[in-house]
């Protein structure tokens, strides 16, 4: 590593969206200008160009973009029906807008805990959950499995539960959109999956976005519906309650340029947590994944046990390298969480989690002297 690396203190950011910025060139800014000359603000034709370039990508027969990832998942356990009565399995170690959109609809979320190598459901914790929910006098109804940090949960071990419990899998892929499991795309793994182009997110827009991919025709239909309003063959024709969900143009002609990088960014992503875990691993636990799975790093989260964690968040800040925490409480932990509930045998997985987890910078643009400059600091922070 060379001598000015290591002495640069230039605050590094944590996700470096202006370098993006740059290599897209003025590719967006034309785009952009494109939806100003046309003036179709709301469902113009970028929004329909977005939908099928995505839907080619992932390999999903219906893309039905949305105004985030959270009406992406709301939409769907709407139009799958779920409501009072009904619990929905859902991991704790997640971001709130899993379990919150649950009990949105009135239904109820019962935690799940985590694998401890993937971050991600247990599927013996989910079985567990179903009894749960039953003994409680609830109908499992539905399982929302996340692909936290990019990397797929295990559908293979998953989706024979959800069938022998008749759940509804609704993949929560806010942060994996373009991952693979077992040679297939995020966006073919469960009969519905929604996914968020918030700007932090692998493929992000310039504002709130979403979108739900599914093969399911008759769901397609209906979701487009919701995100209108519920509407029916026209525009003052209501036949069900909806919501104003629709993803606006700019943010579809944004997401179409950003998209046709998207597959060399992936690589750069992966490119750069194989240089982490190839810095790292010898003196902290760095992510694994999965046999058959690919991530598209959301994240890239180590772990550090005994509150040292907590040490090398502040020995990282003065030199310019930011931290976060994704998550410190779990959810089943959190304020209005709490009077939820928790399947059998609880969620130790997801509560050893929180204390030990730390993100470093992730992005496609992150150069190798600024990352060496990062892993050079985790290592010093650890020795001393
Ligand atoms: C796991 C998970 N689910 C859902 C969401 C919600 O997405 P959005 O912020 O686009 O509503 C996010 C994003 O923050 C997320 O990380």
């Amino acid at each position: 590593m060379n001598q000015r690396a290591r002495l640069d203190p230039a605050p590094i950011p944590f996700i470096d969206v202006a370098a993006q910025r740059r290599r897209l060139g003025r590719s967006v800014d034309e785009a952009i200008a494109r939806v100003l000359g046309h003036c179709q603000f709301i469902l113009g034709p970028e929004v329909r160009t977005l939908e099928a370039a995505l839907a080619a990508f992932c390999g999903a027969r219906h893309v039905v973009s949305c105004a985030s990832g959270t009406d992406a998942l709301v939409m769907v356990l709407m139009a799958a029906g779920v409501g009072p009565g009904d619990a929905v399995i859902c991991p704790s170690f997640t971001f709130t807008a899993t379990a919150e959109v649950v009990a949105l609809v009135g239904a109820t979320p019962v935690f799940a805990d985590v694998e401890e190598a993937s971050f991600n459901l247990d599927p013996e914790s989910l079985r567990a959950a179903c009894a749960t929910a039953r003994a409680l006098g609830l109908r499992p109804k539905a399982v929302i499995p996340v692909d936290l940090f990019g990397q797929p949960a295990d559908y293979d071990r998953i989706t024979p539960i959800a069938e022998a419990e008749s759940l509804f899998a609704l993949d929560d892929a806010a942060q994996a959109f373009g991952a693979t499991y077992k040679n297939r795309r995020v966006g073919a793994l469960a009969p519905a999956t929604a996914t968020s182009f918030f700007p932090a997110k692998p493929l992000g827009c310039y504002g709130d976005g979403g979108a739900v991919l599914t093969d399911d025709e008759e769901l397609a239909g209906v979701l487009r519906s919701l995100r209108v309003h519920g509407e029916g063959s026209g525009k003052y024709d209501c036949v069900r309650i909806g919501l104003n969900g629709r993803l606006d143009t700019i943010q579809a002609a944004v997401l179409i340029e950003k998209l046709k990088i998207f597959p060399e960014e992936i690589v750069a992503r992966e490119r750069i947590a194989r240089r982490y875990s190839a810095g790292l691993a010898d003196v902290v636990s760095v992510p694994k994944l999965a046999p058959g799975s690919t991530s598209v790093w959301a994240q890239y989260t180590i772990r550090l046990a005994d509150g040292r964690r907590d040490g090398l968040a502040a020995a990282l800040k003065p030199q310019g390298i930011p931290t976060a925490i994704h998550y410190p409480v779990p959810l089943h932990r959190q304020e209005p969480y709490r009077r939820f509930p928790v399947a059998e045998g609880g969620a130790p997985v997801s509560e050893r989690l929180a204390e030990e987890v730390i993100s470093l910078p992730m992005h496609a643009y992150l150069d190798e002297a600024t990352q060496d400059r990062i892993i050079e600091a985790v290592r010093r922070a650890l020795r001393a």
